[in-house]
């Protein structure tokens, strides 16, 4: 599990092993827009403030996942024990 902060909202969650960030979100009251649930779309697309995304979408490219700046959040995870993005 890793913690995401959800900075505009001011509120932080823990995301478990089974659920994707859209969901540890939901139960926080934040909801994010998905359209495909796959990583194919971008529909769900968040810019990161800090910590390293675990890129497991089909939608950045090899440069835009490097900068590690936008994460895909129904399918990516982290690398860090935190993230904060900016929603
Ligand atoms: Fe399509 Fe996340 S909802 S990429």
């Amino acid at each position: 599990s890793f913690e995401v902060v959800a900075e505009q909202s001011g509120v932080s969650v823990i995301v478990g092993e089974n659920q994707t960030i859209v969901d540890a979100l939901a139960e926080a009251g934040i909801k994010v827009d998905v359209s495909c649930e796959q990583g194919v779309c971008g529909t769900c697309l968040c810019d990161v403030l800090e910590g390293t995304p675990e890129h497991n979408d089909k939608f950045l490219t090899e440069e835009e996942r490097e900068d590690n700046d936008q994460i895909v959040l129904c399918c990516s995870r982290a690398k860090t024990d935190k993230l904060v993005l900016d929603i």
